[in-house]
């Protein structure tokens, strides 16, 4: 913030644009259910969920009725299940591409340099005995940036708690447990031992809903607040019950609090693994690409004077966090402290933005509310937008259809144009300020030695939408 020479209402308005960012992406698969009477629709409709289907996504888009989806949009106030039965139906359309894997194969004779610790950190006061690590993450449906993070950390974490709910963002719509989907393939084969699966399901997600419907009506405040607190505690709350029957961590063992893009070095959990270290809670100061591989991002929540560090995720001692939660009667609990820690390190990579079409609509779908606040009717800006682009009642050749989806891709996932003041490109950050890009822009080793698996980080079209 320091950094930004704009006036203050300029300074709010990003404050307040990034939290909302901030909250949407993660928190975008359990938002808020205006209306009560939308709450049936939110069992998934078995026969349209096996949808196991080869055709392709351009196919699958076409086969959607938008303008049932648009006409329902319009009238969302009047009737909010029609809404929340089509969003339901298009993100059903969605997920077989959700989770695809890339057509380009892992490269299995990349393998990732020898740990180290990090020499930006001090030297390493060796523990008696390693620290086990859990690392707890609220999931919504990424799989690629999973992927990433599962390579950048597995051989160091015991176990992975993932949270994902049943129900999407406001109007409570069906949404798939994806995890369970992923477990099934090759790629994600050798974590699914290390991975607690956590779930929210309809019944817990009602209360929130119900909260959030009188918040509507103005009896209570902050329900964003509710709900995020609620995501957050019920993972602590669950992780809390999944240890007091295995014992697995102890005091002394370490916790980290964040979200599936949110990817922190190794070398530095290799660090907070072995080495003593200043104190906790932690705060991983995170490089924040936002879309593009080759950008830096100045955020409002960075550590230290890292101007283009975000502070999450955060990593905890087990003891420190009971001590925490007990001393706030379970009223607050231990999660990502967004640099307020106190504690910091430097090595990582917030992975947001990601330019995957079907992973983008998804968001899209799930963040209708927090997209319409800037801009009224921006979901269907954007829905016209794809409809006219891809040219759904047209018959296209191939090239047509691969130039129309390079054009989507391309305006969906770039940088929104109140962004780039607050954007560097790192080839100037590294000309600039030579240390801190040193210390800051370190991919991780997966993504590195398969850069053309995620080919939208670069800018270039993602051929699983052929
Ligand atoms: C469920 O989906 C299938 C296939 O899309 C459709 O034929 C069926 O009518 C749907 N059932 C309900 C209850 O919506
Ligand atoms: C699968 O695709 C076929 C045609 O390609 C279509 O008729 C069918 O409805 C699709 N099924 C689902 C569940 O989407
Ligand atoms: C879908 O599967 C059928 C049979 O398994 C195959 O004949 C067809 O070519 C496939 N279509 C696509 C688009 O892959
Ligand atoms: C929606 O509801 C409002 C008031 O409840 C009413 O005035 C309006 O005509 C309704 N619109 C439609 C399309 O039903
Ligand atoms: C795979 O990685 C190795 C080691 O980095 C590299 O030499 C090789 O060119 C890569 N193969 C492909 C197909 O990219
Ligand atoms: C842990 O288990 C003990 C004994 O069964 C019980 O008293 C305690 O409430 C449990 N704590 C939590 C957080 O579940
Ligand atoms: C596409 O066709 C449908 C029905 O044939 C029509 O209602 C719609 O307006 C058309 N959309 C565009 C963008 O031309």
């Amino acid at each position: 913030m320091k950094q930004i020479g704009a006036q203050i209402s300029t300074k709010n308005f990003y404050k307040v644009t990034v939290i909302c960012i901030t909250f949407i992406l993660c928190f975008s698969f359990i938002l808020v259910l205006p209306k009560i009477n939308s709450f049936g629709l939110s069992n998934n409709n078995i026969t349209s969920l096996s949808s196991k289907n080869n055709s392709s996504f351009m196919e699958t888009l076409r086969q959607y009725p938008w303008e049932a989806l648009l006409h329902a949009y319009q009238n969302k106030k009047n009737d909010t299940s029609k809404f929340s039965l089509w969003c339901s139906k298009l993100f059903l359309k969605l997920t077989p591409f959700i989770i695809a894997e890339s057509k380009v194969n892992i490269n299995f004779s990349c393998t990732p340099p020898p740990l180290q610790f990090p020499s930006s950190m001090s030297p390493c006061t060796k523990l008696s005995k390693p620290r086990k690590v859990a690392v707890l993450l609220q999931h919504g449906f990424d799989a690629d940036t999973l992927e990433i993070h599962f390579h950048e950390l597995g051989e160091l974490v015991d176990k992975f708690f993932i949270i994902e709910s049943t129900l999407t963002y406001y109007l409570g719509v069906g949404k798939p447990l994806i995890w369970e989907r992923l477990k099934e393939q090759p790629r994600f084969e050798k974590f699914v031992p290390k991975v607690v699966h956590l779930v929210l399901d309809d019944e817990e997600l009602l209360k929130v809903q119900l909260e959030t419907v009188k918040e509507e009506e103005g009896q209570i405040k902050d329900s964003i607040y509710n709900i995020e607190a609620f995501q957050e505690k019920m993972r602590w709350l669950k992780f809390l019950r999944w240890n007091n029957i295995t014992k697995f961590f102890g005091d002394e063992d370490i916790l980290g609090f964040g979200d599936v893009d949110e990817i922190p070095n190794r070398n530095v959990i290799f660090h907070l693994k072995h080495c003593e270290m200043f104190g906790y809670p932690v705060d991983i100061g995170t490089w924040f690409p936002y879309g593009r591989i080759y950008q830096a991002f100045r955020t409002d929540y960075p550590v230290g004077n890292h101007a283009y560090t975000y502070g999450d995720p955060t990593y905890w001692t087990f003891k420190k966090a009971l001590n925490f939660a007990r001393r706030n009667n379970f009223k607050k609990i231990p999660t990502r402290k967004r640099g307020t820690s106190g504690n910091f390190v430097v090595g990582g990579i917030h992975m947001t933005h990601y330019g995957y079409l079907p992973f983008q609509l998804a968001k899209l779908l799930t963040t209708i509310e927090a997209v319409d606040v800037g801009v009224q009717n921006k979901f269907a800006k954007i829905i016209r937008f794809l409809m006219n682009e891809l040219r759904m009642n047209e018959t296209l050749s191939k090239g047509e259809e691969i130039q129309a989806f390079k054009n989507v891709e391309e305006e969906l996932s770039k940088t929104p144009a109140e962004f780039l003041g607050r954007i560097v490109k790192v080839e100037k950050l590294k000309l600039e300020f030579e240390e801190e890009y040193t210390l800051l822009v370190k991919l991780p080793w997966f993504y590195d030695c398969n850069r053309e698996r995620y080919p939208t980080w670069e800018g270039k079209h993602d051929e699983r939408l052929d």
